[in-house]
């Protein structure tokens, strides 16, 4: 689904070079969920965006779905990411001017893969039933990160990236998302990588890695 292979990435800055990377790999069969771990600042959100083809490495290759990232031009990148992949972020990302159920429907309708016995199935999973006609800023913290989730599983991704999913909610709500979360990728039978810290939410998952000084290493839990 994923294969990262022998990745460098280093960023230039005013202080000069810096490292990011270093000869990482990994594999990410279909349906799979891998938990990326590592302190602020090792490179956890710059693997993925390389693996979400938002940005390229130095060295190395990297697949998605079959397809070497390096060889495809940008629309095609975006096409593929367009059909293959849900991305969830820290920020919700949701369009405002768009209403909940345009904002769930977008990225399948961009991909001509809209199904709405499915939209409905996860405005109702995620709670957000009777919510559908208003607009992102007049929901809760935690209801703009569930319509988040259901929009990147509208289309019913082979492949959900998500980083820090829930750093921007309180404690309770954000137990509470990553539960619906977990529960809605094993219904969608999609790959998971997940960058986030709590080691409660690593450990169910098939694999934990932790990014240290641009090496990615087996986490012990
Ligand atoms: N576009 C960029 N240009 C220069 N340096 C960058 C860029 N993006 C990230 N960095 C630097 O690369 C390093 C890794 O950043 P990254 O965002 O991948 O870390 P992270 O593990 O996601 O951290 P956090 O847990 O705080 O989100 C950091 O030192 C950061 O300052
Ligand atoms: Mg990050």
């Amino acid at each position: 689904m994923l294969k990262l292979d022998q990745i460098h990435k280093t960023y230039m800055t005013p202080q000069g070079p810096l490292r990011v990377l270093e000869n990482v790999s990994l594999t990410l069969a279909p349906g799979q969920s891998l938990a990326l771990m590592g302190e602020s600042g090792s490179g956890k959100s710059t693997l993925l965006h390389l693996a979400a083809g938002l940005d390229l490495p130095d060295q190395g290759h990297i697949a998605l779905a079959g397809q070497n990232l390096a060889s495809l031009a940008e629309p095609a990148r975006a096409k593929l990411r367009r059909e293959q992949l849900g991305l969830v972020f820290q920020q919700f990302h949701l369009v405002p001017s768009l209403s909940v159920i345009d904002n769930l429907r977008l990225q399948a309708r961009l991909a001509k893969r809209e199904d709405a016995d499915w939209s409905a199935h996860l405005i109702e999973r995620l709670g957000l039933e009777g919510l559908e006609k208003r607009y992102p800023e007049q929901l809760s913290g935690g209801q703009q990160q569930r319509l988040a989730i259901g929009r990147a599983l509208a289309l019913r991704p082979a492949l959900l990236l998500a980083d820090e999913p829930t750093g921007n909610l309180d404690e309770t709500t954000a137990d509470e998302v990553l539960e619906l979360l977990l529960s809605l990728v094993h219904e969608t039978q999609c790959a998971l990588l997940i960058v986030t810290h709590s080691l409660q939410v690593a450990a169910p998952l098939d694999r934990c890695l932790r990014l240290r000084h641009g090496r990615l290493l087996d986490a012990a839990l």
